[in-house]
This record gives C-alpha cells, sequence and structure tokens, in this order.
C-alpha cells in the first residue's frame, strides 16, 4: 500500500545534496565560535533576512524562548494571537523560561489587528502590565498556513510605539513563496526573526535567530542558558545551508499540491465550511466533527494526517510528496465520502 505522510512538513528527510555536504562538512567547537560552517550558515541567513547578524539553535521552539527571554522581563506582557504555536504549541515553556504573561488575540485569519494591540499598549497607561514584545507567526500554522500581508504588517509595527517584534518565521520561506515579498522585507520592522531549516528545507534540524549584532550577543547566553550550546555542529548547518541555498525555490510545488489537497477536502466535507481558496502555502487545516474517525480511515488507506485542536485537523505538503501521492489522497477522500 502506498503511504502518504501528510502529518506534518517536519517528517522529511535530508537530501543526497545534504548527506554529502555533512560528511565533509568543515567543522570546529561551536562552543569557542571556532565551527566555520556554522559561521556560514549565520552569516547566509543573517544576509538574507538583512540583520546584523544570526544565531544557529536546535529548534524553532528554542528559537523563539530565546527571543521572549531577549525581548522580556519576567512580569511582561506579550502579544501573541491566541493559537500561535509560541502560544499554544511549546507546552507553557514561556512561562517556564521566559516568565512572562500572553495577552492573546484573536488570529483565525493568521493575523493580529493592528487596534487591537494599540488598545492593550494604551492599556498600559491604566494600571495593566507593561507589554514589552509583540510576537506574530509568518506563516501562520493553525489558521492554514497564512502569510501575512506585508502591509499589515507594516501597520502593526506602526502602533507599537518602541516595543519590540518577534517574527515567527519557522516556514517564512513558504511566505517569501507564496507572495513574492522577500524575507529581508518582511523581516525589516521586526527587531527578531527565526527560520526553521528542518521543517520544508529538509534539513535533518536547526532553527535560526537573527537580530542586530548586540540582541545575538544576548541570545548566545541564553542558548547556554538553556543547553542548547552544540560543539561540530557544522555536521547540521551543512544540511541547513543546502536548505536556504536550494530548497526555498520549490516551495510552490508544496503550495500547488497542498491547494488540490484543499479542494478535495472542501469537495468531502462541505459541513466545515472549508474555503480552498484560503490554503496559499502548504498547510490545509479544516474543521472537522470526528477527527480520530476521520485519521483511522485515512491512515487504513496509509495516509496519515494530523490534528491540531479536538475538532481540528492538518494534511502538511512537503518534498517527499509528490503529485500521485496527491492524486491518491485526492480520489482517497473522494470515495471516503460516498
Ligand atoms: C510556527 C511554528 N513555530 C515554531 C515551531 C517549533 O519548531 P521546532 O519543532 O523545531 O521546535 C513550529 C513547529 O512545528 C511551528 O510550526
Amino acid at each position: 500500500m502506498r503511504r502518504v505522510d501528510l502529518r506534518s512538513d517536519t517528517v522529511t528527510q535530508p537530501t543526497a545534496a545534504m548527506r554529502e555536504a555533512m560528511a565533509t562538512a568543515q567543522v570546529g567547537d561551536d562552543g569557542f565560535g571556532e565551527d566555520p560552517t556554522v559561521a556560514r550558515l549565520e552569516a547566509r541567513y543573517a544576509a538574507l533576512v538583512g540583520k546584523e547578524a544570526a544565531l544557529f539553535v536546535p529548534s524553532g521552539v528554542m528559537a523563539n524562548q530565546i527571543a521572549l527571554r531577549v525581548l522580556s522581563q519576567p512580569g511582561d506582557v506579550v502579544v501573541a494571537g491566541r493559537n500561535q504555536h509560541v502560544v499554544e504549541f511549546e507546552l507553557g515553556a514561556a512561562a517556564r523560561n521566559a516568565g512572562i504573561q500572553f495577552a492573546t488575540l484573536d488570529d483565525r485569519r493568521g493575523v493580529l489587528d493592528a487596534s487591537a494591540v494599540a488598545e492593550l499598549i494604551a492599556a498600559e497607561a491604566h494600571h495593566r502590565p507593561h507589554v514589552s514584545l509583540v510576537c506574530v507567526e509568518n506563516t501562520h500554522m493553525p489558521s492554514g498556513g497564512t502569510p501575512w500581508e506585508l502591509a499589515e504588517l507594516r501597520e502593526l509595527a506602526g502602533v507599537l510605539e518602541g516595543r519590540a517584534l518577534h517574527i515567527d518565521g519557522a516556514r517564512l520561506f513558504n511566505a517569501v513563496a507564496a507572495t513574492g515579498v522577500s524575507a529581508a522585507d518582511y523581516a525589516a520592522p521586526a527587531t527578531t526573526v527565526m527560520s526553521c531549516l528542518s521543517k520544508g528545507l529538509c534539513a535533518p534540524a536547526g532553527s535560526l535567530l537573527a537580530a542586530s549584532a548586540e540582541l545575538i550577543a544576548r541570545a548566545r547566553v541564553e542558548r547556554k542558558r538553556l543547553g542548547g550550546a552544540m560543539r561540530q555542529v557544522g555536521v547540521l548547518a551543512a544540511a541547513g545551508l543546502i536548505g536556504l541555498e536550494t530548497m526555498t525555490a520549490r516551495l510552490s510545488e508544496d503550495h500547488h499540491r497542498a491547494r488540490r489537497l484543499a479542494e478535495a477536502v472542501a469537495r468531502a466535507f462541505p459541513a466545515s465550511s472549508y474555503d480552498p481558496g484560503t490554503c496559499r502555502t502548504n498547510i490545509v487545516a479544516f474543521e472537522h466533527a470526528a477527527p480520530s474517525q476521520l485519521l483511522d480511515a485515512l491512515a487504513e488507506r496509509g495516509i496519515l494526517a494530523d490534528t491540531i485542536g479536538p475538532t481540528r485537523v492538518r494534511l502538511v505538503t512537503h518534498a517527499q510528496i509528490g503529485d500521485e501521492d496527491v492524486d491518491y489522497v485526492t480520489d482517497a477522500l473522494d470515495t471516503l465520502t460516498r
């Protein structure tokens, strides 16, 4: 039976070019700042997002947590979307690691309303805690991989009155592929920006956090405190470099395939009111009354899907999903409901 794994783009395998680059990577002790491949990767990402410096970290969660720690103090308010990864999918890490409290806003459209953020900032003058930071997610995973429009991001940045803005860009390059906005233009209004190498870009591990040189020096200390300093990690950075250099260009293929799945989902589950037009990148996220039954029925056909809420199902395309896999899944969805 065919196996089609749509649970996440994190299931991607490193490419042959990555494995070769890993085998031959020049490495050193990154604890002493002596790994030349890590240095190249950090410089490359910093250049792509137009920041002074970057830091290679083990995971996207750690990149977000370090951003919280360098941009806020315990007790501060961090504004974020109700469903964002940093709020809902990091197992309370923000409370544990940064001692902040979230003020969460509606993010069903994938974006935050600038006027709602401005209201929270204005509330400071009325005995409310200090808002130090706003976090956005681009693309926004739970709403179905929604990319931010640059104008909306700039509008949001315009109301912050000097507060910091962090972009959780775990899938920033998907947003770039979908909108044509460059990574640097997206990152320009932000204080810090992070991206994952181990999702659509196929590297086996690692994320990058970029900001000013001063903030990245502080981020380096926080990485050490969280136990994320690594040694001859150029073997991973080498794969990450291939991801940044060669894998971003193919992301729109994943987007086309996700769109085909989105249309099949809308046909199969009209009760979900799912609009396939909202699928602009590689994630199809839709409401379903009985997700575990659906996941079981798909699994019987070798199709793996996942849930991101009690009634929310997610299908994610990536480099290991081809057109024939999509044909197979759309056929299965069509027959499931017949
Ligand atoms: C939007 C977003 N941010 C952060 C992360 C965390 O990345 P990691 O799994 O590498 O810790 C994820 C992972 O799925 C994500 O989707």
